[in-house]
């Protein structure tokens, strides 16, 4: 046994060396790929918003979606009074699915921290089982006048993470990522006002980083005055980039590649809804309580304010990991007779 042991350490050793295998591109969705490479959504909002999800044509007409300076754009309709079926937006999902990975997207701009605003950025999977059971990535996502980003994992039964290896600062709301039947999921609430909404736009945004393996799915955010020079140079070493902002770690409590899996990618802007415009949550947040009796009269009656609920994203690149990096059984199963 000890005999084997040490082969299979050398084997390691010898595969890996010292240093890390890096991550290798495998897509990159920018300015000239990326409305041939995501879908509209038109369907009706799952989370019940006040909003009217365009195709591409409409979108393409009415200036909701296209690409400014070379970069990706995707904003929400704002000069109509009253819209009939909900405010226009867009939400538009990857045609390629994902399992595991680094996700790296540079955005420029995300929509400001406008009360009845609600983007996000984010993954799951809808095959079959579909949601929650494929899972739930949220890597950008806030409602309101949100400040400071939450990261938030949606998941079947069974899934209870730690997030030991965040950030300092960074709260765990509850670990169970099935709570409230996948609804609610499990969060962690950040304290950096430059990673969501307006102190993002106030900087030229950044960069996020989801790194998604069998042990764990974490998330950096990176001021752009503060991208590591391996994610500028085309080859991202998480190992290199400290903590995390939020760190969701599986191990017993969640067998990751169980519980996530299959993902497209999306980019949505929703109003009000089950969360910005639950009566809860409006009613206890002054700035926006003090604007119109409920969230659907402020999205309905001022266009206005949604003038900057907008995306422009430079770039999104994923990358996979080395095959095999964390698998044992690469290591000839006759050394361990
Ligand atoms: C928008 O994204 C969030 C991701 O957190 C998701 O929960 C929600 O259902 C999406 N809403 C719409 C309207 O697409
Ligand atoms: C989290 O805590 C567990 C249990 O104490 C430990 O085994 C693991 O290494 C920690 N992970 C990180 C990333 O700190
Ligand atoms: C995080 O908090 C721990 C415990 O309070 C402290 O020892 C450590 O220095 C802090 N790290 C940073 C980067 O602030
Ligand atoms: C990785 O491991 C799987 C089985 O776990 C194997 O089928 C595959 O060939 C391996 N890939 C490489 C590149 O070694």
């Amino acid at each position: 046994m000890r005999y084997s042991a040490s082969i299979v350490a050398g084997a390691t050793a010898l595969l890996f060396g010292g240093a890390r295998a890096q991550y290798s591109l495998t897509n990159t969705y920018d300015a000239s790929n990326f409305f041939d490479s995501f879908n509209f959504f038109t369907g009706s909002d799952p989370t019940h918003g006040f909003v009217e999800y365009v195709d591409g044509p409409t979108a393409s007409a009415e200036n909701l979606a296209g690409t400014v300076d070379g970069a990706i754009f995707m904003g929400v309709d704002k000069t109509t009074v009253n819209p009939p079926n909900g405010r226009r937006s867009v939400r538009l999902e990857s045609r390629d699915t994902f399992t595991k990975g680094l996700f790296i997207v540079d955005v420029a701009h995300m929509p400001a921290s406008e009360c009845g605003a609600w983007p996000a950025f984010w993954m799951f999977g809808d095959g079959s089982p579909g949601w929650p059971y494929q899972g739930e990535i949220d890597i950008i996502e806030g409602v309101n006048n949100q400040v400071s980003n939450i990261n938030t994992l949606h998941t079947g039964p069974g899934c209870s993470i730690a997030n030991n290896g965040s950030t300092n600062g960074t709260h765990l709301e509850g670990g169970d990522c099935n709570a409230g039947n996948a609804n609610i999921g499990c969060g962690q609430q950040t304290y950096n006002n430059q990673n969501y909404g307006d102190g993002f736009n106030d900087i030229q945004g950044g960069v996020y980083a989801t790194e998604w393996t069998s042990d764990h799915i974490a998330v950096w955010f990176f001021p752009r005055a503060a991208i590591p020079q391996d994610i500028l140079a085309g080859v991202p070493n998480p190992a290199s980039w400290g903590p995390p902002q939020a760190r969701f770690n599986g191990g017993q409590g969640c067998n990751i590649d169980e519980h996530f899996y299959g993902h497209k990618i999306i980019f949505n802007t929703t109003f009000c809804g089950d969360w910005a415009g639950s009566p809860e949550v409006w009613s206890s947040n002054p700035e926006c309580s003090a604007k119109a009796a409920t969230c659907i009269d402020h999205v309905s009656n001022n266009p206005g304010a949604f003038e900057d609920a907008f995306w422009k994203v430079n770039y999104l690149k994923v990358f996979s990991a080395p095959a095999n990096q964390t698998k044992r059984e690469v290591v000839p199963t006759a050394f361990r007779a």
